[in-house]
């Protein structure tokens, strides 16, 4: 693979630096190219995680992921290119809705996606991911549990644990990419139209879609599926910066979106140019307020121990 220029500077200044370039599925492809660590929302948590060595983890991806790598890292500088890289799933729970559901439910843990902020991560018993959620609730054997803020994520661990109320907060939080996939029409007429493709979708996808899917997986879980299986047509529903990695690494396969355009516009708010700006001026640093931090640890540090 041939870099071009600023690539080449980025990873020039990535070296003297010592920074860790952390990378989600959906960042554009001349940015998955260098990155230290491409992954799923877990995988980036752990090498966050584990970054000692390092003296700046530049994260390429949405605002509550720069903030769970500063929260497992306090005392290391933590850059996210644009701030407009903002998920706007993880704004949709407030703390409002949050306090009043704990004083409502008092017994009941608290799980949440950790596509939320580290406020609400601080009320939280323990985090998820997509690629966990059904683990982390299974292993609390709790009856109730309050959940958010993505209820398509709590259909999907009802389908394993449907003796589980899930209490969720808010009622009907979501994705907007993943929502407008669909209930999965599309990809059952691809499905048809390629004899022998798999379809896939993301358990943040809509419950009718997740029922027609081969699979539900995680986008690490998709990664994965990619290398096992046979299937030489794969229909993906989620992301289409996920659909750039699969085609990358497995060019002999064909990969079609299970519905065009499903652009996170959020996550490509982070471009090569202001990721180069990132690198030599550490802008822009995330901060989260020591007290937060502290308690957002906790239920981050809970998840990755119970997955
Ligand atoms: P993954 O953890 O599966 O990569 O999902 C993150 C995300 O934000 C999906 O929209
Ligand atoms: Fe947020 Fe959806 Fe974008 Fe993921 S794909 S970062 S949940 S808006």
């Amino acid at each position: 693979m041939s870099l071009n220029n600023l690539q080449q500077r980025i990873l020039e200044i990535k070296k003297q630096k010592n920074a860790l370039l952390l990378v989600h599925n959906y960042q554009i492809p001349e940015i998955q190219e260098i990155a230290d660590e491409l992954g799923d929302s877990l995988e980036l948590c752990r090498k966050a995680q584990e970054a000692e060595d390092v003296d700046m983890i530049v994260f390429c991806g949405v605002d509550f992921m720069a903030e769970t790598a500063k929260v497992l890292n306090p005392d290391k500088k933590v850059v996210i290119p644009s701030r407009k890289a903002v998920c706007p799933m993880a704004s949709m729970l407030s703390m409002d809705m949050l306090m009043e559901a704990k004083a409502k439910y008092p017994d009941a843990p608290v799980v949440l996606y950790v596509n939320t902020l580290a406020e609400a991560k601080a009320e939280a018993t323990v985090t998820c991911t997509s690629a966990n959620a059904d683990k982390v609730v299974r292993q609390l054997g709790a009856k109730q549990v309050i959940f958010g803020p993505d209820k398509n994520l709590g259909y999907f661990v009802n389908k394993s644990l449907p003796d589980v109320e899930l209490i969720y907060v808010p009622e009907d939080g979501h994705c907007r990419v993943h929502r407008f996939i669909g209930n999965g029409d599309e990809a059952m007429a691809l499905k048809e139209q390629h004899p022998g493709s798999e379809v896939w979708a993301h358990p943040e996808c809509e419950p009718e879609f997740q029922e027609k899917a081969d699979y539900v997986l995680s986008t690490g879980g998709m990664v994965r599926r990619a290398n096992e299986t046979d299937a030489e047509v794969i229909i993906v529903g989620t992301e289409e910066g996920l659909i750039d990695r699969l085609k990358r690494e497995h060019p002999e396969k064909k990969f079609l979106p299970a519905k065009k355009y499903s652009v996170c516009g959020a996550m490509k708010r982070i471009t090569l140019e202001n990721l180069y700006v990132a690198m030599v001026d550490e802008e822009f640093e995330v901060h989260v307020p020591d007290e937060i931090s502290e308690k957002a640890a906790v239920s981050i540090e809970r998840m990755l121990d119970m997955s």
